[in-house]
């Protein structure tokens, strides 16, 4: 079951997204005495960070409270402009006092040992058991990938719960399918004229060429937000 959100601007998602990450944060700090989330990169999430570090969020959240991980990491250094952590560190993390960041090592030489570490984190700080966020971050390519599980890979079988995905440029680490789908909340962040078509394939079809597809929590909630122009195919 996905609920979808249909809003009239980029900022309005940006501001529905929020909305959905205080009451998840609220509950969850309350339930565990933690947020655990996992943010996405790109660029349509920047919005959102920036709204996040704005006066009415940033002093509503209980950033000691979180810990922050990320969904998936290009292999770039970290102050790399396309630096998923770089995206994240500069527009909201320098803002707020969250303490317990984690990201991956995406500048790491050795890919497949950043991948291993980082599920020894997942299962360090999220643990005993099987690692399961409170709301996992994510977006969508126009090709229908999510995080950097792209359609047709091989690591979309995978049961580790963190890949290298080395045959992109640039190379990526990524949270798999079973990560996603043992969330407590996913949420898409989607907007744009360009993501349109695929918008539709997955929420009309629910086509599983498409990975962004296959991502629907097994006991969790997933809520896509998009604005307008990602939404006009679909009834
Ligand atoms: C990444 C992202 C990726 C992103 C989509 C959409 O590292 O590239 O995690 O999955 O969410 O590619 O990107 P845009 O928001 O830039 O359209």
């Amino acid at each position: 079951m996905r609920d979808i959100i249909i809003c009239e601007t980029p900022d309005d998602v940006a501001d529905a997204a929020a909305d959905l990450i205080f009451e998840s944060q609220t509950q969850a700090i309350g339930a565990r005495g933690a947020f655990r989330i996992a943010l996405s990169g790109g660029a349509t999430p920047r919005l959102l960070y920036e709204r996040l570090a704005s006066d009415e969020w940033r002093e509503a959240m209980n950033w000691p409270e979180w810990e922050v991980f990320w969904s998936d990491e290009r292999a770039v250094p970290s102050e790399h402009k396309d630096s998923n952590y770089r995206l994240a560190h500069t527009t909201l993390l320098t803002k707020v006092d969250a303490a317990n960041v984690w990201p991956m090592r995406g500048d790491a030489s050795a890919l497949r040992e950043a991948a291993d570490e980082y599920a020894r984190t997942l299962r360090s700080r999220l643990g005993p058991g099987f690692p399961v966020f409170d709301t996992i971050l994510l977006g969508m390519g126009a090709d229908g990938h999510t995080a950097s599980l792209f359609p047709g890979h091989r690591v979309l079988d995978s049961s580790a719960l963190v890949e290298a995905v080395e045959d992109r440029t640039p190379p990526r680490l990524t949270l798999t399918l079973p990560v996603l789908n043992a969330a407590r909340q996913v949420i898409f962040l989607v907007t744009g004229a360009e993501k349109a078509e695929r918008v539709r394939d997955v929420l009309e079809h629910n086509d599983p060429r498409f990975p962004a597809a296959q991502v629907l929590p097994e006991e969790g909630t997933c809520t896509w937000i998009l604005d307008h122009e990602a939404a006009r195919l679909i009834r």
